[in-house]
């Protein structure tokens, strides 16, 4: 297990830069053949809490569980006490006396810090209204894995400043990669969240940029990425978001400003012909399915790296 002093998994702004790229060269490892089913998990349990809809988040930490030996319990929110009311403190004792790891995909970050803080158990952040530092590995995985170095990259981030926006504007500061997010101006980053990322790049040589013009942001990238404009929790919201992040669309005309040798990414679910035209998703730039397949290998990486006896 590489060496990782931390306890959970909550967000990447916890985490050294070579914490981050021990867990990905882990994660590289992990995913050739002959490593498929290692049990060094052996006979752990994983439980997950989700009061949010998942598919990869789900599926990924559920088989990657068993591809280690151990064992995961699917919780939805709705047919645990957690959906009458239970609190989150409660639950988390509760659950430390059954389990070796928790994860957790839900609203508010402050109810996974107060999971983390009630369990004696690892915790891990399976996506909140704030982060996604499991898909972040699985992309910074990718990007590895396609241009075989990450510092001094420039990734492109086209739309809503959300939290993958957020986990891989701080992810980008950890690992010194350049990062530009083009949002309409009331859909940025917080200026928290900027900051935050900022006060990381310093020590790492990222440039960190938000602009509202997708063009600059696309200029001369490597990667251009782009996520849902609602995400979950907004549906009441779709139509007034659709109609303010109209130009904000990854399609033919915006790539252009991009490397030729660009890739396209996206963490899925994809609206198609929202934030991204169906030829941009289908098309030879797109590594959207080797990313989804790496959450499988970044979080057996991270999994080990919690959970697995010292
Ligand atoms: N990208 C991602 O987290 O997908 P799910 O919502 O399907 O888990
Ligand atoms: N930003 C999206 C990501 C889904 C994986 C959401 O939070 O719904």
């Amino acid at each position: 297990a590489p060496s990782i002093i931390q306890e959970d998994f909550l967000s990447l702004k916890d985490y050294s830069t070579d914490e981050i790229l021990d867990l990905l060269n882990l994660a590289i490892e992990l995913k050739k053949p002959q490593n498929k089913y290692l049990p060094l998990l052996k006979g752990k349990v994983l439980g997950m809490i989700f009061e949010k809809a998942s598919t990869r988040t789900r599926v990924s930490f559920e088989a990657g569980m068993l591809q280690l030996g151990g064992n995961a319990m699917f919780l939805s929110s709705q047919d645990t006490q957690v959906g009458r009311g239970e609190t989150i403190a409660d639950t988390g004792r509760v659950l430390s006396g059954y389990l070796d790891g928790l994860m957790i995909r839900t609203f508010h970050q402050s109810t996974v810090q107060e999971l983390a803080d009630f369990s004696s158990i690892p915790v891990i952040n399976g996506l909140t209204d704030d982060y996604h530092p499991c898909q972040v590995m699985a992309d910074l995985m990718t990007i590895l894995e396609h241009f075989g170095t990450l510092k001094g990259k420039k990734l492109a981030y086209i739309g809503d400043g959300n939290n993958v926006a957020n986990s891989l504007m701080i992810g980008a500061a950890k690992v010194g990669m350049d990062i530009s997010i083009a949002s309409p101006a009331a859909y940025a980053p917080t200026p928290e969240m900027v900051t935050l990322a900022k006060d990381i790049a310093q020590y790492t040589g990222s440039v960190i940029d938000i602009t509202e013009s997708p063009e600059q942001a696309v200029a001369d990238s490597d990667a251009i990425y782009t996520d849902v404009w609602a995400s979950m929790g907004q549906e009441q919201e779709t139509i007034e978001r659709f109609e303010h992040f109209q130009g904000f669309q990854v399609n033919d005309e915006l790539v252009k400003h991009a490397k030729a040798d660009h890739i396209f990414m996206h963490c899925l679910p994809a609206h198609r012909e929202e934030e991204v035209t169906t030829g941009i998703l289908e098309g030879p730039h797109s590594v959207i399915f080797q990313q989804s397949e790496n959450r499988l290998h970044a979080q057996k990486a991270v999994l080990i790296a919690l959970m697995a006896d010292k």
